[in-house]
């Protein structure tokens, strides 16, 4: 066969091939088929040394214009079948968007968490900073200063769990009272959420762990009248408009005088009905003690009593909030039962 015949059978042959081609890797294959360096271009233009001189250029020449639509030929069908590859990928991997989303679940606080926050809120409002202090906490903190010395005998109804001589589960939030004025001079006006232990067996309204908000205001000339004043404000935000408190005399050794505050029920109102289960016929709920700072207690830390006074209140969380929501067992609260917390959304 005459060379330009072989070419012209070359050329005939490669359209053949690329015209049915259907993927970029058989292209290749073809390249490598016709062009490549074993390939039959390369074949027959190995049989050129035999051409006579008259002939060779002509040949050459009609070589150079077949390898070149060779070359195009490949490079366009290369770019079109890759682009219609990408066209089906694109297509396979479309994202639905009307299809439903995968549900993320979201939580919220604790009930006791949002309880504390909210008693917080209202002392807030009326000027009070939020203070914090260790779980773990001196004896002198939580009992001493507070004047409960070691041989006091109100400690026998607080007596904790001691880490060592020093060291203890803080029965209350009053130490922290001791740490602020330690640290602030007066005016000072601060409210304090924590947790707090006692060797109480676990049973409906008892609990080994539970939560207080202490208040402590110390400032000159305040007197009683300045903790009922908001102490009826705070019941008042918190339990609403027709809520009313009183006080009973109380004995706290680092509070005098001291009192233990109730508000009328939540639940019957304070008519005192007495089938009425949250107060028993009283018409009265307990939320929490307090009363004047003991001079003792100032000048320990260092305030000189002749010229300040101060109230302090503790409010037992857990009461108040099963008194809001009307939860009849404090266990409740550490159940962790997801049926019970998700009512608190
Ligand atoms: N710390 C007391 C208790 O836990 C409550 C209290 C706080 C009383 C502040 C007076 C002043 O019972």
């Amino acid at each position: 066969m005459h060379i330009l015949d072989a070419l012209q059978a070359l050329k005939n042959d490669f359209d053949e091939a690329v015209g049915v081609v259907e993927s970029v890797e058989d292209l290749e294959k073809i390249r490598l088929t016709f062009l490549g360096k074993k390939g039959r271009l390369t074949a027959i233009l190995r049989g050129m040394g035999q051409l006579s001189a008259e002939e060779r250029p002509r040949v050459g020449q009609e070589a150079n214009v077949i390898r070149e639509h060779l070359e195009a030929t490949l490079s366009d069908k290369k770019e079109a079948l890759s682009r219609r590859d990408l066209v089906a990928k694109l297509a396979s991997e479309k994202v639905d968007v009307t299809m439903p989303g995968s549900d993320a679940p979201y939580g919220n606080r604790h009930p006791l968490t949002q309880v504390m926050d909210d008693i917080c809120r209202v002392f807030i409002g009326l000027g009070f900073s939020v203070a914090d202090g260790p779980e773990m906490e001196l004896d002198e903190y939580n009992f001493t200063r507070l004047r409960l010395p070691k041989d006091h005998p109100a400690r026998d109804t607080q007596d904790t769990f001691y880490f060592d001589q020093q060291y203890l589960l803080r029965t209350h939030t009053s130490p922290v009272q001791i740490r602020t004025m330690e640290k602030m001079k007066p005016p000072l006006r601060v409210v304090v959420p924590g947790r707090v232990y006692r060797p109480d067996a676990q049973d409906a309204t008892h609990s080994p762990f539970f939560h207080q908000v202490e208040g402590l205001a110390v400032d000159e000339g305040i007197t009683m009248r300045d903790l009922v004043g908001c102490l009826t404000l705070y019941a008042k935000a918190f339990f609403g408009e027709e809520t009313e408190i009183r006080l009973r005399p109380h004995h706290f050794p680092f509070t005098e005088p001291s009192c233990e505050v109730d508000i009328t029920c939540t639940n019957c109102g304070g008519s005192g009905d007495f089938e009425c289960r949250t107060c028993r016929g009283e018409g009265w709920v307990e939320v929490l003690g307090g009363g004047m700072v003991h001079p003792e207690v100032l000048s320990g830390c260092g305030i000189d009593p002749d010229i300040y006074s101060g109230f302090a209140f503790g409010i037992g969380v857990e009461r108040t909030a099963m008194g809001r929501y009307g939860i009849k067992d404090i266990r409740h609260f550490t159940d962790n039962d997801l049926r019970f917390l998700r009512q608190f959304r």
